[in-house]
């Protein structure tokens, strides 16, 4: 792309000791049938291949990792830390191989996750925020103990908008107070939108092969698309919240962040399950079983398939003269031209009603309150004695290290001004009329009343209305803003620029990801956006520097 050639010379200026583009994809070990993919866009397959024909071990992936992570973090600090025991997980896991033994697509595979998954090891989780340092969780969330369990190795903790972008009303997004200002690849100060800000640089820049984020409202689709990666955001319930710091249990949900779609329905298919200490999954309709999302990934998967654009939405966004709507419209006959059906009339008839009532956001601080006591009563270890929103508040204000108060506790003062919580009476009506608005007034209503299989939108636009009803969504890469966007600039970090990448959502019914993963990976493959775009900065340690 021009920009691409415009900013790569800027880059050679600004980050002589990290590497720019243009390495070949693989090259050939000098004997055998080795090949060592390109760490930048390996996926799992290339990687379980190589590891199975004993080209290199699952130890020299964390060592190649662990250098690209190093040459790139104090740039861009997308990871706060670095398991210590990563390398002996490694190991261990390389000699279950050796034995004959392999647990699964994940086997010896590095992932990384947000610093709000719980992990029961040498490494903290807290939020970004120093108010939890040393408190430990009594044993790993579920969603780590499970990719533990399939072979994974948990490499780090990703970086992250400080309590999931739940503090401040003038921070900036990819901010913490541990790790400082996350920023994206493609631009220099470029914002990693939030709050899975480090998991979405992460997995762009091949420092894993793949990560965790958390939704509640945006969280992994928008740094997904600010990325140039894939985000699947999971119907909540679907995956365990259990030992992960939440924000509401009505809407929070895990899920995974890739460069391809098939890695990412890999590592949901390893995360899914239904678990007693959250019974929000009992509610799945897969208690016998669930389905295959990485045989769901087909390039037949648009076949057959209608797919609903909420008209009112995308022009509330913005018009032809917008580059994301002229992207966005442009791809439309690439959706049809791979066997959908596109119904131009599925608009979200409480959209408007949505973007000026409050009743959303005031439900989700109400869930806070309740749900952040009920986590921080669990944990094993406390030093900060931190057990209430209250706490939190007056440990941020007093710790000079939160950049208090020049980053603000404004949605933390709002809330407890209210003095309600999610056990009020008046919390119940709130939470029926958010899931009117996102329901039959929203994503759901639109698929049912069109007899819809999915809805396509900008993914700028994508997340609120499935928030609200915990409906899933998942992003794919689609373009970046081209020369002449005006730059928008604060506290430094640029959100808006030629260069930073956009994409398109797909959302779907709830627990049809199966369905829309088709339909991801069907685009995708079709269109392969991700590979055209460029970079400012890129780790050039790859496998063959370790071995
Ligand atoms: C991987 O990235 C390299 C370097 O950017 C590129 O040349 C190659 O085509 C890519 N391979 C795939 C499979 O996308
Ligand atoms: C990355 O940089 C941040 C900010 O300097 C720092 O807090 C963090 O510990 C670094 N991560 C690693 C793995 O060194
Ligand atoms: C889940 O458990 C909580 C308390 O443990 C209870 O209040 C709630 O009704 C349960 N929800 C469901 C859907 O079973
Ligand atoms: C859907 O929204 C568009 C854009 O606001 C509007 O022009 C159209 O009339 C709406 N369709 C229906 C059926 O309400
Ligand atoms: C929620 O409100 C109830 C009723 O006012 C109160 O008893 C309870 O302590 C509150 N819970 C939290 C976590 O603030």
């Amino acid at each position: 792309m021009v920009f691409g050639r415009h900013f790569s010379s800027l880059i050679a200026l600004l980050y002589t000791s990290a590497g720019v583009l243009g390495h070949p994809a693989c090259e050939k070990a000098p004997a055998g049938d080795c090949t060592y993919p390109s760490l930048i866009n390996a996926t799992s397959e290339q990687l379980q291949d190589g590891l199975n024909k004993g080209c290199f071990t699952s130890a020299d992936l964390v060592k190649a990792y662990v250098e690209r992570i190093h040459e790139v973090n104090s740039t861009l600090h997308m990871v706060l830390e670095i398991n210590p025991d990563a390398i002996q997980i490694a190991q261990s896991l390389d000699k279950e191989r050796k034995n004959g033994n392999t647990r699964g697509p994940l086997h010896g595979l590095p992932i990384l996750v947000k610093d709000l998954i719980g992990t029961n090891d040498k490494m903290e989780t807290a939020a970004g925020s120093h108010a939890l340092v040393g408190a430990k969780v009594p044993e790993d969330s579920t969603v780590v103990a499970k990719l533990r369990e399939s072979g994974a190795i948990i490499l780090g903790k990703t970086s992250l908008s400080e309590w999931a972008n739940f503090r401040s009303s003038d921070s900036s997004d990819g901010w913490n107070a541990r790790g400082g200002q996350t920023y994206a690849a493609y631009i220099q100060n470029q914002t990693p939108s939030g709050s899975s800000s480090g998991s979405a640089v992460s997995a762009d820049l091949g420092l894993a092969l793949a990560t965790l984020g958390t939704e509640t409202y945006g969280s992994i689709l928008w740094p997904s698309e600010k990325s140039n990666i894939v985000g699947i955001k999971p119907t909540t319930g679907l995956t365990s919240r259990h030992m992960a710091i939440p924000i509401s249990e009505r809407q929070d949900t895990i899920g995974p962040m890739a460069r391809t779609v098939k890695d990412a329905a890999m590592v949901l298919q390893a995360i899914v399950g239904q678990d007693p200490k959250d019974n929000y999954t009992l509610a799945s309709p897969f208690a016998t079983g669930f389905p295959d999302y990485v045989a769901a990934c087909k390039s037949s998967g648009l076949q057959g398939r209608r797919i609903g654009i909420p008209r009112n939405v995308v022009s509330h966004y913005g018009g032809k003269d917008n580059p994301v709507v002229s992207a966005f419209e442009a791809t439309i006959s690439e959706i049809e031209a791979a066997g959908a059906t596109i119904v131009e009339d599925a608009n979200f008839t409480a959209y408007e009603e949505s973007i000026y009532s409050q009743m959303h956001s005031k439900m989700t601080a109400l869930d806070f309150i309740s749900n952040i006591a009920d986590y921080l009563s669990g944990l094993k270890t406390n030093p900060n004695n931190i057990y209430s929103l209250n706490d939190i508040r007056h440990f941020t204000q007093h710790e000079p290290l939160e950049d208090y108060p020049d980053r603000d506790t404004f949605l933390w003062d709002l809330t407890l001004s209210v003095g309600l919580n999610n056990t009020s009476p008046e919390y119940w009506p709130m939470y029926q009329e958010v899931l009117r608005v996102g329901g039959d007034g929203g994503i759901l209503g639109a698929l049912t009343r069109q007899n819809l299989d999915a809805v396509i939108l900008p993914t700028a636009v994508a997340p609120e209305i499935p928030a609200m009803v915990g409906s899933p969504v998942i992003t794919v890469p689609l373009g970046v803003l081209p020369e002449g966007t005006p730059e928008l600039k604060d506290r430094g970090v640029v959100y808006s620029a030629p260069g930073i990448p956009f994409g398109i959502s797909f959302l779907g019914a709830k627990w049809s990801e199966e369905q829309l993963i088709g339909m991801a990976y069907a685009f995708e493959q079709r269109t392969l956006k991700r590979d055209q775009l460029r970079r400012i900065i890129e780790p050039n340690t790859e496998l063959r520097d370790v071995l």
